[in-house]
């Protein structure tokens, strides 16, 4: 019998570890012959720890398991899919999955993360095969051709990107693969990497044969140990699969900044995390001066589906320009919080309320920020907002790496305002002026705004002018976001 426990970081959080040497101590003492694998999670989190037994009948899940659940499911013989008040029966019919359409994460919370050929056994490894028989033009033409963009949150498309890289002619190229998933809410990059790391590797080895480049990092942020064990761990295990190709895992040492991909290279090189100016764009001078491919880990995390399915089977998910599928990440004041992989095109009401259930509260939900902290709010009124790139930034949103945090009736905009500039205050590399000091200036003003000094607010708009315009990269470029839409649709909060 085959049972699964995740190992991935938020179940630990929530006790997987006791629970996966329960069910160890139990069999043993039962005489029962168990293989537990230590799956990556499926993102359902209200119901993590989510154990599930492989059956006839599918794999049947029981969630959320305690320690001091185990007995109780032993004694209703879990391990043949017995009833237990926890049993959730077949996972792959739960609806929060079901309505889903994994694509990009279809592997995650499946299989065992760090074995190789599990990842074979369900369609990992042909991408790579396929772009071993393709010419690098071809490559690029397909990733170009499924419409796929930049999915930590700038959404360029990607077969561009890897063709100026291509098109740029020098004896040493790189693959960076930015993993420094900064934004609050977010978890989908975590989530692969502890998942289906495998998935990461054969993108970025694909990459490499689409540009000519035969070396990668993977830049991981510190807070991710698990993260960064299992990319390990899966190099390790990979043997001679990726040919020449040779990957490395780089820990960052906790800057936000550092996701900004020249503050990355950065770092990779051992300097301070400072911004570089653009251009040269990384693709034509990146890495040590080389032409670079950087791109986040789910953009990479999608190539080889491309590769193995191709380019329209990708290209026939979503709407308008925003094609595939993207995996957001509910969290705040939801019910039901998790990871929700869908195609370009439902509306953020479906995934707060369908999915999410509504506020954990009970109250009603005021303001979504999307997009990260330097996302804007977004009212009740622009919920039925399509979650596409474009029909985000028709709202001055934006939809960035897809991570969703709500807020009830009790939240003050103006104290989430004044989190906005102070987070940008703290972050801000220090590069340049309106971001620098900006940030710091943004503080006060909304201090005093708050303490009743609404002329103020006028200064505090021409100050998010002068950041947006006058910022070197989006740090503090798109503070404002959040500031204004806070402004703009709560005023009342700043009276
Ligand atoms: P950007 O628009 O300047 O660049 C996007 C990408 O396209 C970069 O890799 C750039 O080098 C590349 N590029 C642009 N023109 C190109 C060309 N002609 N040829 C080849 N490559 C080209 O945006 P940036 O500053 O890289 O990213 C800002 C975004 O980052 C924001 O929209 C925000 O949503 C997101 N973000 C994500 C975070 C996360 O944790 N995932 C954290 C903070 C911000
Ligand atoms: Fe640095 Fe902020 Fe300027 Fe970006 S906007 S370069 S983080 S000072």
């Amino acid at each position: 019998v085959t049972v699964y426990v995740p190992g991935d970081a938020a179940a630990l959080a929530l006790g997987a570890d006791e629970v996966a040497a329960a069910i160890a101590t139990a069999a043993a003492q039962r005489g029962l012959k168990l293989r537990i694998v230590r799956n990556g999670s499926r993102g359902l989190f209200w119901l993590e720890p989510l154990v599930e037994v492989a059956t006839a009948q599918g794999r049947i899940a029981y969630g959320p398991v305690t320690a001091a659940d185990v007995p109780g499911l032993f004694a209703a013989d879990f391990t043949a899919g017995g009833k237990h008040r926890l049993r959730l029966g077949d996972i792959a019919a739960v609806p929060y999955l079901a309505r889903q359409q994994r694509v990009t994460m279809h592997r995650v919370g499946v299989i065992d993360p760090l074995s190789l050929s599990d990842y074979r056994a369900h369609g990992g490894g042909k991408g790579l095969e396929i772009a071993r028989s393709l010419a690098p033009a071809e490559i690029v033409r397909m990733v170009t051709d499924s419409g796929l963009r930049g999915r930590g949150g700038a959404a360029f498309p990607t077969g561009i990107k890897w063709k100026t890289v291509l098109d740029t002619a020098s004896a040493q190229k790189y693959i960076v693969c930015n993993a420094d998933e900064g934004d609050s809410g977010t978890f989908a990059d975590r989530m692969l990497m502890e998942g289906d790391p495998f998935c990461l590797i054969e993108g970025m080895a694909i990459a490499g044969l689409a540009v000519g480049a035969d070396k990668g990092y993977i830049y991981v942020r510190s807070e991710y140990p698990h993260a960064i064990a299992a990319l390990n761990a899966a190099l390790d295990n990979a043997g001679g699969w990726l040919g020449d190709f040779r990957i490395e895992v780089r820990k960052g040492a906790g800057a936000y900044v550092c996701g900004e991909e020249t503050a990355l290279l950065e770092s990779i090189e051992g300097k301070r995390g400072i911004v570089r100016s653009k251009p040269p764009l990384p693709a034509i001078s990146g890495l040590f001066g080389r032409p670079t491919v950087i791109n986040n880990v789910i953009t990479l995390a999608s190539v080889p589906d491309i590769l193995a399915q191709g380019a329209a089977y990708y290209r026939d998910f979503g709407v308008g320009r925003s094609r595939g599928t993207l995996p957001f990440q509910l969290a705040g004041n939801v019910k039901y919080g998790g990871l929700i992989e869908v195609p370009f095109g439902c509306t953020l009401r479906e995934l707060l309320y369908d999915y999410g259930g509504g506020s954990r509260s009970g109250r009603p939900l005021r303001a979504v920020q999307v997009g990260g902290p330097l996302g804007a709010y977004l009212p009740e009124s622009q919920f039925d907002t399509v979650l596409d790139y474009e029909a985000f930034a028709a709202v001055g949103a934006v939809l960035g790496h897809g991570g969703i945090v709500a807020f009830d009736d009790t939240v003050d905009m103006a104290r989430q305002a004044r989190y906005a500039m102070k987070f940008c205050a703290i972050e801000s590399c220090g590069k340049c002026t309106p971001c620098r000091i900006g940030s710091t200036r943004g503080v006060e003003v909304i201090d005093r705004i708050r303490a009743g000094a609404t002329e103020q607010i006028p200064l505090l708009r021409d100050l998010c002018d002068t950041m947006t315009a006058g910022s070197l990269c989006a740090m503090g470029g798109m503070t404002p976001y959040p500031v204004l839409s806070a402004l703009n649709h709560f005023p009342e909060d700043f009276q």
